[in-house]
C-alpha cells in the first residue's frame, strides 16, 4: 500500500467515526508513524507504507474513533518553545496558555526565582525555563501523576534550572522563598460547566485540573491570597482565569491591596488572565 492510500483509508475511518479534522489527523498519525516531519509528507506519498506499521496505524485510529485525545495517541505536544510529552493523568496545555508564558516573560523584570503553581505537564514552568536559562524556575502541583509528566518532561529538556514539588500550591516550598514572578493556570472549570465539557475532556482529562469549587473560583482566590506574601516587592502574580470570572478576580486581587490589578483578554477576546502587582 502507498503511503498515500494509508492516509486516506485512515482519514476514511476518522471521517466515518465522527472524527471532526480526519483529513489533518489521518496525516499526522502516518506521518508520526514513519517518523517524518510531516511538511515532507507530500513528497513521499508515492512510496510504499511499510506493512509492518499497518497494525500500529490501525490501533492509533481505533483509539481516536473511540475518543481518546489526539495527543495522548500521538504522546507529545507542541507548546510554546517546548515540546511535551503527555498522556492518561495529564492536562493537555492549551493554546491560550501559551499566551499567558508571554505575559510572565514580558512581565520578568526583577530578580529572582520563577513559581508555576499548578504546574501539571510543566508547560509553563518548562517554557519559562527555556527562555530564560539563567533562571531558577519552580512548579508545584498536588497530583503526583501529573507531577511524574512533569518530571519527564524537565529531564528531556535538560531543564536543570527546574525544581519539582509535589504539593498543594506554595505547601511543599521553602517557607522563605519569594518570587520575582508566579504563574498559575489552576482549575477554574464549575461544577456544573464540567458537565457540559466535550466527552473528549471528560472522558479522559483528569478531573483535579479542571474543576473547582465556587463557580470555579475557589482555588483561583487561594493563589491570589497566598501569593501575596511569597511575591519580592514589584514582583508579578499572572493566572489564567474563566471568561466569566474577570470582574471577579479583579475585586478579590483589589481587596488583597496588589499595587496594580489587570485583566486581559485571550485571542479569542475573551477574559482570560488575571494579573496583579506586588
Ligand atoms: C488546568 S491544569 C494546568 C496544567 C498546566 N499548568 C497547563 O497549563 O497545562 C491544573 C493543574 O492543577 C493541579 N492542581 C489541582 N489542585 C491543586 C492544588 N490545590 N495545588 C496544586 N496543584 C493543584 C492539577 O493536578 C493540574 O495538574
Amino acid at each position: 500500500m502507498r503511503i498515500a492510500t494509508a492516509i486516506s483509508e485512515a482519514r476514511r475511518r476518522l471521517e466515518e467515526g465522527g472524527v471532526e479534522n480526519a483529513g489533518q489527523e489521518a496525516g499526522w498519525l502516518v506521518s508520526q508513524l514513519l517518523g517524518d516531519n510531516p511538511i515532507a509528507i507530500p513528497c513521499s506519498t508515492g512510496a510504499d507504507f511499510p506493512p509492518h506499521l499497518q497494525a500500529e496505524l490501525d490501533r492509533r485510529v481505533q483509539r481516536r474513533i473511540d475518543g481518546e485525545p489526539l495527543q495522548y495517541i500521538m504522546g507529545d505536544v507542541d507548546f510554546h518553545c517546548v515540546n511535551l510529552l503527555v498522556g492518561p493523568g495529564v492536562l493537555i496545555p492549551r493554546p491560550e496558555t501559551e499566551q499567558l508564558v508571554d505575559l510572565a516573560l514580558d512581565h520578568l523584570a526583577i530578580d529572582g526565582p520563577v513559581l508555576d503553581l499548578c504546574t501539571g505537564s510543566g508547560a509553563i514552568a518548562l517554557a519559562v525555563a527555556a527562555s530564560r536559562p539563567s533562571r531558577t524556575v519552580y512548579g508545584t502541583d498536588i497530583s503526583q501523576e501529573a507531577l511524574s509528566w512533569a518530571e519527564k518532561n524537565r529531564q528531556r529538556l535538560k531543564a536543570d534550572n527546574v525544581t519539582l514539588l509535589e504539593g498543594d500550591l506554595f505547601q511543599p516550598l521553602p517557607q522563605d522563598l519569594r518570587f520575582a514572578l508566579v504563574t498559575a493556570n489552576p482549575p477554574y472549570v464549575s461544577t456544573d460547566e464540567y458537565e457540559t465539557l466535550e466527552p473528549v475532556v471528560k472522558g479522559h482529562e483528569p478531573k483535579l485540573a479542571l474543576v473547582a469549587e465556587e463557580d470555579g473560583l475557589a482555588i483561583l482566590r487561594r493563589i491570589a491570597e497566598e501569593a501575596f506574601d511569597r511575591l519580592l516587592p514589584d514582583g508579578w502574580l499572572i493566572c489564567e482565569i474563566g471568561d466569566r470570572h474577570g470582574p471577579r478576580m479583579k475585586d478579590i486581587l483589589q481587596n488583597l491591596h496588589y499595587s496594580i490589578v489587570m485583566v486581559k483578554k485571550d485571542y479569542a477576546g475573551h477574559d482570560r488572565f488575571a494579573m496583579a502587582k506586588r
